[in-house]
């Protein structure tokens, strides 16, 4: 093991400049435009993947964006691993708010700056150079290895289920690990046991047959606009709960055990309130600000267009407004279900005079990996090792709507073992990694590859 560690210590510079390469790549999932970057980016994985010694490296074709394989099976009787991570990132702009161009990565105070860092191209970075680093070293792995690498995660993942579904043979495995999340602070190094999931709509509300003129037909018509932020102002009550009727029914409600190891966390509201530039916090009452980000489900706007936004003035009663609208969920609430709930109860709400159209563009469930499994005693160990801490334990507020599919389709718990910061600004302008999070994150995979056989086999209890 040392020798390993010091490999990826002489290595580390270059382990940098190898991810500042893919880093330069904008693969943009959503924007059409960016599919030949894509299909570069994809193909780079490939070829750095078969570089560092793995076997089968091959892109997979699907409707959508490419799906990344290859794998490392030669250690009969050790446990196979199941590596799953993204090489998509989310739109850079607006690009104007950067610090340092978002696709040219730049090192400034030990972190590294660019789209893709912390959300998933570092995070996946973390674990091929600690695949590398033991290859090298060990010319073997103590584990067997499966790796996917999918082109979609922020668009929802789309065609990554039937690719599951496909291919249960050339994925079994007896544990996923992803590196998709973040530590629960700087120094402070966790192991995350779950996700919310999410049901995203859109909502399209229709008045008049067109656009009117706001003095000559002002005052004889439902203004969409007004009818659509009638209709959202209602989704909340006073007390800050969802009043879709139903919403709240299959939640699982949080144990006394779970409620008390939250509050044992070090916390302060108006250090986060402070941080986020805002006088007041705001949520559901009766909870606390971690159990409304992790264990409560939620309503949001995600944005909101209609009439006349350019500059100056036109005096306008549109024909039409929309909406986005998200919810993320908790254990057991259904995606499905919950976005047939929405739907009838917007049409229900919406003012006669006004067509309402729901679209349900994409959704997931939440997760939850049993704290005492073997992979996450595992986890805990090699976090401990390799950022000399004791992890704390966690949930996510985010969403991996894989890790369910994970689980239903082929029977596997997931080990969340991320290496972000809360503030690293994944989605948004100067997104970045910790150099410290990136080499505290390699010495931890390694240790883990190392120490996951015992854990499994039950000789180890951590
Ligand atoms: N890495 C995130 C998931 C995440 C976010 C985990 C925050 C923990 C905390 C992932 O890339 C992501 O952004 N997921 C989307 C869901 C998807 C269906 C678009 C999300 O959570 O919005
Ligand atoms: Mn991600
Ligand atoms: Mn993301």
């Amino acid at each position: 093991m040392d020798r390993i560690l010091g490999y990826i210590e002489q290595n580390s510079a270059r382990y940098i400049d190898e991810l500042k390469t893919v880093l330069a790549i904008p693969s943009i999932s959503t924007n059409p435009e960016n599919k030949p970057d894509i299909e570069r980016c994809a193909a780079w994985f490939v070829n750095h993947l078969r570089s560092i010694g793995l076997d089968n490296a091959q892109t997979f074709q699907t409707p959508g964006h490419p799906i990344v394989y290859a794998d490392w099976l030669h250690a009969p009787g050790a446990p196979t691993l199941l590596l799953y991570g993204h090489y998509d990132v989310q739109p850079a702009d607006p690009v104007e708010l950067w610090t340092t161009p978002p696709f040219q990565a730049t090192t400034r105070n030990n972190r590294l700056y660019a789209r893709g860092t912390a959300d998933d191209k570092g995070q996946v970075f973390v674990h091929i150079k600690g695949i590398e680093a033991y290859l090298k070293i060990e010319g073997k792995l103590p584990i067997n290895l499966k790796f996917i690498i999918e082109g979609e995660e922020e668009i929802g993942s789309d065609h990554l289920d039937l690719f599951v579904r496909d291919h249960r043979e050339l994925l079994k495995a007896d544990l996923v690990v992803i590196s998709d999340t973040s530590m629960y602070g700087h120094d402070i190094p966790s192991v995350c046991y779950g996700l919310r999931g999410l049901a995203y709509m859109e909502v399209e509300v229709v008045g008049p047959n067109r656009d009117l003129h706001s003095g000559s037909f002002g005052g004889s018509v439902h203004n969409p606009i007004q009818a659509l932020a009638e209709m959202i102002a209602s989704l909340h009550d006073k007390s800050g709960k969802v009043t879709i009727p139903g919403f709240y029914n299959e939640v699982r409600k949080l144990t006394a055990q779970e409620r008390s190891s939250f509050r044992k966390l070090p916390w302060s509201d108006r250090n986060y309130a402070n941080d986020l530039g805002v006088k007041a916090l705001y949520g559901e009452k009766g909870f606390t600000t971690l159990e409304r980000l992790w264990a409560r489900p939620t309503l949001e706007c995600n944005g909101i267009w209609g009439g006349f936004t350019g500059d100056g003035a036109k005096t306008v009663l549109p024909s039409k407004a929309s909406a986005k609208i998200s919810m993320r969920l908790v254990p057991d609430q259904k995606a499905g279900k919950i976005a047939s709930l929405f739907e009838r109860h917007m049409k229900k709400i919406a003012p006669k005079g006004a067509k309402v159209t729901v679209r349900n563009l994409h959704g997931g469930e939440a997760a939850i990996t049993p704290i005492d499994s073997p992979g996450v005693r595992a986890a805990v160990s090699a976090i401990e090792k390799g950022f000399g801490k004791k992890p704390l334990y966690q949930r996510e507020g985010g969403s991996i709507p894989i890790v369910v599919q994970f689980k239903e389709l082929l029977g596997l718990d997931t080990v969340l073992l991320g290496f972000g910061v809360p503030d690293e600004n994944a989605h948004a302008p100067d997104e970045f990694m910790t150099l410290n999070n990136f080499y505290n994150g390699i010495k931890t995979v390694v240790h883990f590859y190392h120490e996951l056989p015992q854990f499994m086999k039950g000789g180890k209890k951590g």
